[in-house]
């Protein structure tokens, strides 16, 4: 694995490595896309444990194995590169990641964000062939286009509940990853999410106030079960999937050799109109509670790790007392204030353009027909079109 890494850099050093040469997609013997018809009944029926396999399905055949290693996912085509502002642009390798802050936080001023190891959250946005094709296409990665269509829906007096941007095709996956740095030959302590909350919902709960840590062991010294480390559980770098730094994306106070651990994934499919959204995330205790529910028997070795949610629905199934669905990742939505009660389709329903903030956390269905609509498109429930169009 890391001598195929340092490879590929040689490599780009010397000619550009064009991101489609090792672009690997999801198998064609993978049960994807589901039929429309038969999601939309999960969706209706509330089938939770059938949508469930549907997303742990769907985690195996992404974490396939690439033909050039690591997951497949890794191949496919990253933000910088979907919204490359003219098409001669030259590509970076696709796994020379370029970590950034998740534009979700963009709120936290920089030097708001904790710079030790293992306290911050990186983030990566990546397009599978599909849905770069369709943004490239539709020249959607630029703003003027945005701009003209919103015109042109104002002039022909469109109605709220059309004012829309094409639907990205049925194929179309796009993902967010989040990672943490881990300090080579050391011990990062890491904070692990345990559903019990330290602040009231409307505080926000960032991953720096969350009561438990386990810390991660990059010294090479054999790890005993049960071994603590002040009170914390030691796991190794083997429980995550991770990727070494390289001097071609290193993050603030790191070096080369450091890794980032996968930490967790969010996951949308266009397989239904309002797409698919799963969540993933990491824990010591992966086979237990009711996000480990479901679990099929494909996922192997790291992949098992990770717990999972899923949104098919803005209101179903409701939530114990009633309320609209609550689906978050900790990793991610838990700092909003009234983060814990988000719906990843609630949230991205409102990417619009112009754009405007995906804040406050709002629950249910948004009216197509809401008033915040007018004079502006909906952008087919991606933030990173508004966010990152040139
Ligand atoms: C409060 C609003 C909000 C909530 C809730 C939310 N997201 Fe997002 N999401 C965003 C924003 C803002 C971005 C940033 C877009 C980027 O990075 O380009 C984003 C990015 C993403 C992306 C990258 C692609 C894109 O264009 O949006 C995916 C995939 C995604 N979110 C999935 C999810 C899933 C799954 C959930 C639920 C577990 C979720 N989101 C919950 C606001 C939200």
């Amino acid at each position: 694995m890391k001598k195929r890494i340092v490879f590929l850099l040689t490599l780009s050093t010397c000619i550009s490595v064009n991101a489609q040469d090792s672009y690997t997609p999801i198998a064609s013997g993978a049960n994807f896309p589901v039929k429309e018809v038969h999601l939309e009944f999960l969706r209706e029926a509330q089938d939770v444990h059938s949508q469930r396999e549907h997303l742990w399905n769907l985690w195996a055949s992404i974490n396939e194995e690439a033909p050039s290693g690591g997951p497949l996912w890794e191949t496919w085509l990253s933000a910088d590169h979907v919204f490359r502002p003219s098409e001669s642009e030259v590509l970076a390798p696709p796994k020379v990641k370029n970590f950034e802050r998740p534009l979700q936080f963009v709120d936290l001023p920089s030097s708001a964000v904790p710079e030790a190891p293992g306290q911050s959250q990186f983030a990566t946005v990546l397009f599978n062939q599909e849905a770069h094709d369709f943004v490239r296409s539709q020249k959607l990665y630029l703003a003027a286009t945005l701009d003209e269509i919103n015109r042109s829906l104002t002039q022909q007096a469109v109605s709220l509940d059309n004012r829309d941007i094409p639907d990205f095709p049925r194929e179309s996956v796009v993902l967010k990853t989040v990672w943490l740095h881990v300090a080579a030959n050391g011990r990062t302590p890491i904070p692990v999410w345990d559903f019990n909350p330290s602040r009231p919902d409307q505080s926000g709960n960032d991953i720096g106030t969350w009561p438990r840590s386990v810390v991660v062991d990059t010294t090479g010294e054999t790890i005993q079960r049960g071994i603590l480390d002040q009170g914390r559980k030691v796991v190794p770098l083997t429980s995550f999937y991770s990727v070494e730094l390289t001097n071609h994306n290193l993050i603030r106070n790191s070096s080369p050799g450091d890794h980032m651990i996968l930490i967790a994934m969010h996951v949308t499919t266009k397989e239904i109109r309002d797409w698919v959204w799963g969540t993933f995330w990491w824990h010591d205790k992966a086979d237990f509670g009711p996000y480990a529910l479901n679990k099929t028997q494909n996922l192997r070795g790291v992949w098992r790790n990770y717990l999972m949610d899923v949104a098919f629905d803005s209101d179903i199934p409701r939530e114990y007392e009633g309320s609209a669905n609550a689906v978050i990742n900790p990793y991610l939505e838990a700092r909003f204030p009234m983060g814990m009660t988000s719906n990843c389709m609630t949230c991205h329903r409102k990417s619009a353009w112009p754009l405007a903030s995906f804040l406050p956390i709002e629950r249910g269905k948004i009216s197509t027909s809401d008033q915040r609509f007018e004079n502006r498109v909906r952008l087919d429930f991606l933030w990173s079109l508004g966010m990152r169009a040139k």
